[in-house]
């Protein structure tokens, strides 16, 4: 296929009286660069939303697999959330006081944690929570070294930045002294070339070696994700996490799971630990806990949480964390992932939807891989299986762009599809999905633009 400009995977076209370029337009006129890429790619300019559909200025509809990255558990204008949110609206919105919805979340929460895992703290984006669970871990360990993984993301802060598993940092520098990245168990693009189980946990191995020949022994904390979500929601094999929480005993450091990604249902239970059976020392919460609403936060033992100085008066506390108006989200969220079942629905619908993309696997030359659990499924898409070349960026934008015109909403990272529905997806709503997906995938075919 040439890159022949003709072929350049082009735009949303604009609807006869579009509403949506003018307001785009000016709007960048005041926005800074560098905002999210989807929003820059999509230009959509958004009116509402309902359950998994979003309807922009224009009326058109789109199936939304993105959930603004998974933070929409419940989807769009839940009637319960907007009931909730608007009930605590009209009573008190700041401050830092208890408030009944507060009292009643960080109990629900604690029930439905993992273990003893029932000290909760809230705060509002996801790297504050994370700075703090490493706050809390060294004050704990009295240590001060971290361990991440590549294609870990934390966060955009400071304070999380040494720990993000990639390029990102670069130009980014200085970072934190004392923070280190090894190996993920990515068992589809293994760095040692080996697979598993035959490897043994190779990667486990490298991370014990690497404690001892790279640190100074000071190890507060391993942090890691259950299942790295901004690499391309990729799936360690079982028995990663307990791997990784010896190494964490022995060398004396908190095990932390960022589950601010893969928490509240959205792997197929409630926190994705679960599946491996394993209990944390710290988890950080975050974007499907508040169902829209900007709050995240993090849990441990009662134990931990009480080492100094993190459990001094104001020595864990923000602004905005655990607001009247963030409980509220928080409580509704809860309560409506439980009464509605939606951790068995992630499960159920989440295993079905892999099940059928597994079967699409095989009948294209562009699908590398398709991994997940739940409603977090990775589609990896690749310009030749054998060699496992990753899709061109290029390419990537046209997949991205064919969804739109197909009246999609797919995020791509790394050139992986990141299938993140609301948790509320139905079957029908996936098959919906499914079909718009293989039309694409048809024309990525049909045009070899694959291969771009
Ligand atoms: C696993 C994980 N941790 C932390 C963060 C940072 O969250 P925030 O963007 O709210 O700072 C993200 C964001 O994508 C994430 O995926």
């Amino acid at each position: 296929m040439s890159s022949d400009a003709s072929r350049k995977p082009s735009r949303l076209p604009n609807p006869p009286d579009n509403r949506s370029d003018p307001l785009f337009e000016e709007e960048q006129l005041y926005i800074a660069p560098g905002a999210q890429s989807i929003a820059l790619n999509s230009r959509l300019v958004v009116d509402h939303g309902k359950g998994v559909r979003l309807t922009d200025v224009d009326g058109r509809e789109f199936l939304d697999f993105f959930s603004g990255v998974t933070v929409g558990s419940l989807g769009h204008s839940h009637p319960k959330y907007v009931a909730a949110l608007t009930q605590q609206l009209q009573k008190v919105t700041f401050g830092s006081f208890t408030t009944v919805p507060r009292l009643r979340f960080l109990k629900g929460l604690a029930e439905a944690a993992p273990g003893d895992l029932r000290r909760a703290h809230l705060y509002s984006g996801g790297s504050e929570a994370v700075e703090a669970a490493m706050r809390l871990a060294k004050a704990y360990t009295k240590k001060f070294e971290f361990i991440g993984f590549w294609g870990g993301f934390h966060g955009k802060t400071g304070g999380v930045l040494g720990l993000v598993g990639d390029d990102f940092k670069h130009q980014r520098g200085p970072l934190a002294p004392g923070y280190y990245s090894v190996p993920y168990a990515n068992c589809y693009r293994c760095p040692f070339q080996a697979s598993h189980p035959e490897c043994s946990f190779l990667c486990v191995e490298f991370l014990r070696k690497f404690i001892r020949h790279n640190t100074s022994g000071c190890i507060a904390g391993i942090l890691v994700e259950p299942i790295q979500g901004t690499a391309g929601n990729v799936v360690p094999p079982p028995g990663f996490l307990k791997a990784l929480q010896e190494v964490a005993r022995e060398a004396e450091a908190l095990l932390i799971t960022d589950e601010i990604i893969t928490g509240f249902g959205r792997t197929g239970k409630m926190f994705c630990v679960e599946h491996e059976g394993i209990v944390p020392d710290i988890m950080t919460l975050g974007k499907g806990m508040g169902g829209g609403f900007p709050v995240s936060g993090l849990i441990s033992t009662d134990e931990i949480v009480a080492a100094k100085p993190f459990s001094m008066p104001s020595a864990s506390s923000s602004s905005y964390g655990g607001n009247p108006l963030a409980a509220a989200a928080c409580l509704v969220t809860l309560e409506t992932i439980l009464e509605e079942k939606l951790v068995e629905n992630s499960h159920t619908v989440g295993a079905w939807m892999l099940d059928q993309l597994r079967e699409i696997e095989t009948r294209y030359p562009f699908v590398g891989d398709v991994r997940g659990k739940g409603l977090m499924i990775g589609v990896e898409l690749v310009r030749d299986k054998k060699t496992k070349e990753p899709l061109s960026s290029r390419a990537s934008k046209a997949v991205f762009q064919l969804a739109l015109k197909e009246g999609m909403i797919l995020m791509i990272t790394n050139s992986v599809i990141r299938v993140n529905p609301a948790l509320i997806l139905t079957q029908e709503e996936g098959t919906l999905g499914l079909e718009k997906l293989k039309k694409i995938f048809d024309v990525l075919e049909r045009d070899k633009l694959y291969q771009e």
